[in-house]
């Protein structure tokens, strides 16, 4: 019984790694090519990768929480280099970056509060070379 057991186990993990290489060739592209919006994992050069979680040099990333040199990143967490940034906590070198409360070289940073070389910091406490920057 035990054995069976195991053998059941074992089947179905070959199986599953099987259909993970699949996947990960065929289905689920997730670096280059002008499509990866199979891809759930992290793109890579990618034109378009609307499911990925985290997004490097692609564009796109409707649903990354993680950005890197990509675009349309509105709900990513974290953003550098990148584009649209509407929801991240910390920005860098990107846009959009509304409701950032750390913004780097970033613009349209509203919530910031603290801003380095950034746009539109009018929350801030600790602005740098930014604009926007409440009088005190
Ligand atoms: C990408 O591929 C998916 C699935 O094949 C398709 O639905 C979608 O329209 C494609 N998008 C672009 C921008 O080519
Ligand atoms: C700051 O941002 C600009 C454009 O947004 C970019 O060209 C420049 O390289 C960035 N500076 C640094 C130090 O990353
Ligand atoms: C101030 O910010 C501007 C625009 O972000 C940047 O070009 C410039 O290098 C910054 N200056 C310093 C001294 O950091």
């Amino acid at each position: 019984m035990a054995f069976k057991t195991c053998a059941f186990t074992k089947n179905w993990l070959v199986i599953a790694v099987i259909v993970m290489c699949l996947c990960t060739e065929y289905y689920c592209q997730c670096t280059g090519g002008s499509n990866c919006s199979s891809c759930t994992a992290a793109c890579t050069g990618c034109g378009n990768c609307p499911n990925a979680h985290t997004c490097t040099n692609s564009r796109n990333c409707i649903n990354a929480l993680t950005c890197t040199d990509s675009t349309n990143c509105r709900r990513a967490r974290t953003c550098t280099n990148s584009k649209d940034c509407l929801a991240a906590t910390t920005c860098t070198t990107s846009t959009n970056c509304n409701k950032a409360k750390t913004c780097t070289n970033s613009t349209n940073c509203y919530a910031a509060t603290t801003c380095t070389d950034s746009t539109n910091c009018y929350s801030a406490t600790t602005c740098t070379n930014s604009t926007g920057c409440p009088r005190r």
